[in-house]
């Protein structure tokens, strides 16, 4: 097993053609309190990668769960990280896709919580979804808001040179095959007017 990457919550392994998600012990955290959240996390992730491949959202197919070691082992998505390819030339395509696939799980209210570029993955003409541990379910229109207002900052923070153009393209995908978009972007509008007051008041 080869480590590719140490992330903030896990390490992550490459073995032969399967990817391993290991959830480390945080000793900041108390020992019950971090096992629980672990074990949460993991189960979490398996549960919401399972759903999403059934309503057809290209996530790695989930391959075994080990609850004892918070592990999961999952297909190796062959591609690199948005994050590292997205430019001004193909932000319009590889972002609309992605407000697409958004879409989709928030029909099935899906909440990703933590849609940034670096948990897609562009494997070819695909993009997968990567990192559910903060993911949950809800049919609130206030949680979808939400998970756009969080895309919408980690592009601004990551890509701030095409941001806008990104997002728009988010919402243009967004909005082809959602059912309560129009309500979504109404909310994500107060979401966004609520950070800047609290900025304001700070
Ligand atoms: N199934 C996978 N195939 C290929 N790369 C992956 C896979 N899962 C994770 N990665 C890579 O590992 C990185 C970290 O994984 P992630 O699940 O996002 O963990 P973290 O919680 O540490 O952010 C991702 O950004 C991605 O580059
Ligand atoms: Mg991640």
């Amino acid at each position: 097993m080869k480590l590719i990457t140490e992330g903030a919550e896990a390490s992550i392994f490459l073995d032969k053609d399967r990817i391993v998600k290991k959830r480390h012990k945080k000793s900041y955290r108390i020992k019950e309190l971090d096992e629980k959240l672990r074990l949460f996390r993991t189960k979490r992730e398996a549960k919401i990668m399972e759903k999403l491949r059934t309503i057809g959202v290209a996530v790695p197919k989930l391959i075994s769960v080990k609850e004892k070691d918070t592990t999961i082992a999952m297909e190796y998505v062959n591609g690199k990280k948005v994050r590292d390819v997205l430019n001004n030339s193909n932000c319009a395509e590889i972002i609309e896709k992605i407000g697409i696939m958004v879409a989709m799980m928030h029909n099935n209210n899906i909440i990703h919580g933590d849609l940034t570029t670096s948990n897609m993955i562009k494997n070819s003409n695909k993009i997968y979804f990567v990192d559910f541990g903060l993911g949950f379910f809800s049919d609130k229109t206030e949680d979808k808001a939400v998970d756009l207002h969080l895309l919408k900052q980690a592009l601004n923070s990551s890509h701030s040179k095409i941001s806008d153009k990104c997002f728009a393209a988010v919402v243009k995908g967004y909005m082809k095959d959602n059912s309560d978009s129009s309500e979504v972007m109404k909310r994500l509008e107060k979401v966004e007017n609520r950070g800047k007051y609290k900025g304001k008041k700070k």
